[in-house]
Parts: structure tokens; C-alpha cells; sequence
């Protein structure tokens, strides 16, 4: 089956297939291989690629990820929209497990991972608004069903350990609603490569600083994600669909009008 997509999907912690009767295929990158050969398959009338940003057996930690290779092999295929689910804590009690979460900021707390793909010349990309607003429209409307969380900011930590509680109190107290660690470089690679990005998050646990009691295990985060995941396939399933075949968006532009100093697959 022709590999062509025009639609990502990056599966979180959780999410390792998304698609019925999808062709598989080995992406190679200038950056090594992505974290799982990639599935191409028809959904209603676009075509989606899937990809588990962990891989299929969750052999990629958060911060082992390898980023650069997932983004430039979607790319590689056609695609130009991602949406990206994934896992959070709640920084607020109200955002408790089971929310979904359409974040519309984020904060990097990350360190020592790739970010950029554009070590030479000058390329500043315009990041003030990390996410795609009309895939964010697309995400909601599909999200209906489970009553999302329109906004909200994401802090992106290094991991892989989970936050204490001060620093949990602090990414509060700074304007965060929700954290994970795999929300960065993610994004802003999207960004450089001109893609559309969306994520949708699935609140799996309260972070240290808000719940008094035990702290986030990660028994729980993969308990409740997999509660989870048949909601989390439907809405991804749908909003795919709701996707606007054209792109108007300003990240469509980005990279208009710049000198790059690598070219682009
Ligand atoms: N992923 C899921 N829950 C998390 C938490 N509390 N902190 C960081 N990443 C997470």
C-alpha cells in the first residue's frame, strides 16, 4: 500500500495501535530510525499515519525518545498535521483523572534533549502559540463526548522520575495546569519542520504537589490511561476527520520566506 499520509497521529504512553487494516512501514531519517515502523491506513477521507512515540513494546523513555527521527519520518510520508495525545498529571485539583486536556500553551523544564533542526544559519520560529488553533477546533469538537478542557498549559519535565512536591507547587504556582515529559521537543520540532501540532492529554494521575498523600506512581498512570484508551481512540478517530483538508493556519506559513540551511523531506 502507498505509504503517503497526510495526517500524523503520535501515540502516547498506552496508545501503541490506533489503526484497522494499516499497512506498516520502515522510515529511515537522517536522524536514525524513528521509535516504531509507521502505520498508514484510510480514515474516512484522509490518510492517517500512526506512530507510538514510546514504540510498540515502550522501549523509549520519555527522554530517549528519538524526536527528531519521528517528526522528519512523518513528515518524509506527507503528512503535515499531527495530533498527539498523551499523558499528564493534574497540577489543579480539578483537573483530575479521566480529564482530557486541548492544552493551548506549554513550558519547557526539559534538558539536554534535541530541540532544533537548525544548528547552522539563523532560524527563530515564532513559538508564542505552540499549538495549530484550527487543529485545537478540530480536537475539541471530536472531544465533545468526553467534555474536554479547552486550554490549559502543559510543563514539560525532564523525567524520567516523577516531580517532587515543591517543584509540583511551583509549575502550579507559575501558571501550569498539567505536566508530562514528552510534550517537548516534540512541538517545537513540528513547528520547525512547518507542521500543524495538536495535543490532547489525558489527566492520568494528581501531581505530588496537589494530592497530600502517595505521590504519582506509575502504576497508576498506565492504569488509568488504560481505562482510558478506547475513549481516547474514538475522539482521536473523529477528529482526524474534522482536520480542514486545506491549511490556512499560521503554522502553515511558518516557514515561509526563510533560508533554511537543511532541506526538507
Ligand atoms: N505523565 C503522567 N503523569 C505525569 C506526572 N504526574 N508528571 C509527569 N509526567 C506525567
Amino acid at each position: 500500500m502507498n505509504p503517503a499520509a497526510e495526517i500524523g497521529v503520535i501515540g502516547g504512553s498506552g496508545l501503541y495501535a490506533l489503526l484497522d487494516g494499516a499497512s506498516e512501514h520502515e522510515v529511515s531519517t537522517p536522524y536514525g530510525a524513528p521509535s516504531d515502523p509507521i502505520t498508514v491506513a484510510q480514515v474516512g477521507d484522509r490518510r492517517v499515519a500512526f506512530l507510538p512515540r514510546h514504540g510498540r513494546d515502550h522501549r523509549f523513555p520519555p527522554h530517549k525518545i528519538p524526536y527528531q527521527a519521528n517528526l522528519w519520518a512523518l513528515r518524509a510520508l506527507g503528512v503535515r498535521q499531527i495530533v498527539a495525545p498523551c499523558a499528564v498529571g493534574g497540577l489543579r485539583p480539578e483537573f483530575g483523572p479521566g480529564t482530557f486536556v486541548v492544552p493551548d500553551q506549554l513550558i519547557d523544564r526539559t534538558s539536554g534533549r534535541a530541540q532544533t533542526y537548525y544548528d547552522t544559519g539563523a532560524v527563530h520560529l515564532n513559538f508564542a502559540d505552540p499549538y495549530c488553533p484550527d487543529g485545537r477546533r478540530a480536537v475539541l469538537a471530536a472531544a465533545v463526548p468526553v467534555a474536554p478542557v479547552d486550554g490549559g498549559t502543559m510543563v514539560v519535565v525532564e523525567g524520567p522520575r516523577f516531580s517532587t512536591r515543591a517543584e509540583s507547587r511551583w509549575f502550579t504556582a507559575i501558571g501550569g495546569t498539567i505536566v508530562n515529559m514528552t510534550g517537548h521537543p516534540e512541538a517545537v520540532l513540528a513547528r520547525e519542520l512547518g507542521l500543524c501540532y495538536t495535543s490532547i492529554a489525558l489527566v492520568t494521575d494528581l501531581d505530588a504537589g496537589v494530592e497530600g498523600d502517595h505521590g504519582v506512581t506509575q502504576e497508576e498512570v498506565f492504569r488509568v490511561f488504560a481505562d482510558n484508551t478506547a475513549r481516547l481512540r474514538s475522539v482521536l478517530l473523529d477528529a482526524v476527520t474534522r482536520l480542514p483538508a486545506e491549511r490556512t493556519c499560521p503554522c502553515a506559513s511558518m516557514l515561509d520566506g526563510l533560508k533554511l540551511p537543511i532541506e526538507l523531506p
